[in-house]
């Protein structure tokens, strides 16, 4: 009997070590350098790999971010193996999970820098998680390429730290405009997660355009990432009056103020930026989001023959899936990094940081991709309303 108990003890005690492993553990993809190398160029079958790492919110409060993403790299790294890798190497992408959490992206990305001696790091999709990795990669000289974090601050870091995305004050000026034009607000209520960096920033960047051209912001109330209860914030912004709500924060919690705010009998616009991209969203607040726009970085409806071929091969990967912003920006954030691999020539840092600042012209996904002086993407976004518990592209807004 104590036998066997103990038996299933260290059972379980293994199990519970590889599960750990699995979900916190250093993943390398599921080896696309053995079928590559077979139809790969041939060269340099003995050619050590050269090491990408990824640093992303594969579990938490943001993991649908981080697995879409991941799977937009994961495609990309597997298409440019199949073809014979970079620089006659294959490529060997590692990835680790921050759990969503503060503190862990730094750990992560020292590990990949000092003990995998990766080239390049790709991550991540919230501003707040790239802004925390970004001064280890810059004091390392190892470039970074964030596919979406959007707020300004990620790219000022230095030298080494590249986006594939728009920027806030961008999106910040088409939301504004979308309330006063569209929604046709004078008043407007902005409800914030102060925890947020990209929340923080997205809120100044519509509060500013907004008020310049004759709105006026009524009320604000702030939130903390992981609160779940808004009705005190939603009362308040209510007695207010205000013409449209503006909720500059992640999925998780913006679809809790949204079906809050429709029990509360609040019935007019809300609306927030790419923060909201999840299908999560509508598993959260459902019905309630008749009257909810949110701003994001692509379409899988576009029609290009870019985002088809995108999309085609990327159901056909992952079950039938529909690629979303943060899958497509994933893959562009890897196939940009590849491409300045290869125009470097080499993996050595200040040159791919160099030839990642001449990036010129890239066709991504996400549509053509230069990187300006602040090394920031310009790019068209699009804004998606919900009818009837789907997502529905309205409109195109060009930089
Ligand atoms: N732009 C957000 C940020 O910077 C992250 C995000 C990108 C969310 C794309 C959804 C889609 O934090």
């Amino acid at each position: 009997m104590k036998d066997s108990f103990v038996l299933q003890r260290r059972a379980l005690i293994a199990l519970t070590v590889v599960l750990f492993a699995l979900v916190t553990g250093c993943k390398q993809s599921p080896s696309p350098a053995a079928d590559a190398g077979a139809a790969g160029s041939g060269a340099t079958a003995a050619a050590e790999p050269i090491k990408i790492g990824e640093f992303a919110s594969l579990t938490g409060s943001e993991a649908a971010f981080g697995q879409s993403s991941h799977k937009g790299t994961q495609l990309a790294f597997d298409e440019i193996n199949k073809a014979g890798g970079l620089l006659g190497r294959q490529v060997m992408h590692l990835v680790e999970d921050n759990r969503s959490t503060a503190g862990e992206s730094v750990t992560i990305v020292k590990k990949f820098i000092s003990r995998e001696k990766v080239v390049g790091i790709l991550g991540e999709v919230a501003s707040g998680r790239s802004l925390e990795a970004a001064p280890v990669c810059q004091a390392a000289h190892v470039p970074m390429v964030s596919p979406s974090s959007t707020n300004p601050k990620v790219t000022e870091i230095g030298d080494y730290i590249f986006r594939v995305c728009f920027i806030d004050p961008f999106q910040g000026k088409l939301l504004a405009d979308f309330a006063a034009k569209t929604l046709k607000a004078r008043k407007l209520a902005i409800l914030s997660d102060v925890s947020a960096p990209y929340s923080v920033g997205l809120a100044q960047f519509v509060r500013e355009p907004f008020t310049a051209a004759g709105g006026e912001v009524v009320v604000e109330q702030k939130y903390t990432s992981k609160d779940k209860d808004f009705r005190a914030q939603l009362t308040a912004i209510k007695a207010a009056n205000p013409d449209a709500i503006l909720v500059p924060g992640y999925y998780t919690e913006a679809g809790l103020v949204v079906a809050q705010a429709r029990q509360l009998g609040i019935t007019i616009p809300i609306f927030g930026g790419d923060g909201w991209e999840a299908p999560q969203l509508i598993e959260i607040a459902g019905a309630a989001l008749s009257n909810t726009f949110y701003s994001t970085h692509y379409s899988p409806e576009a029609k290009s023959a870019k985002v088809e071929s995108f999309v085609k091969a990327f159901q056909a990967k992952f079950g039938g899936e529909i690629p979303d912003a943060m899958a497509a920006l994933g893959y562009d954030s890897a196939m940009v990094l590849a491409d300045a691999i290869r125009r470097a020539g080499s993996t050595d840092g200040a040159k791919v940081r160099d030839a990642l600042a001449a990036t010129k012209d890239y066709p991504c996904v996400t549509g053509k991709t230069t990187l300006d002086a602040q090394r920031n993407a310009s790019k068209a976004a699009v804004i998606i309303t919900v009818e009837n518990g789907k997502f529905k592209y309205l409109q195109t807004i060009e930089p």
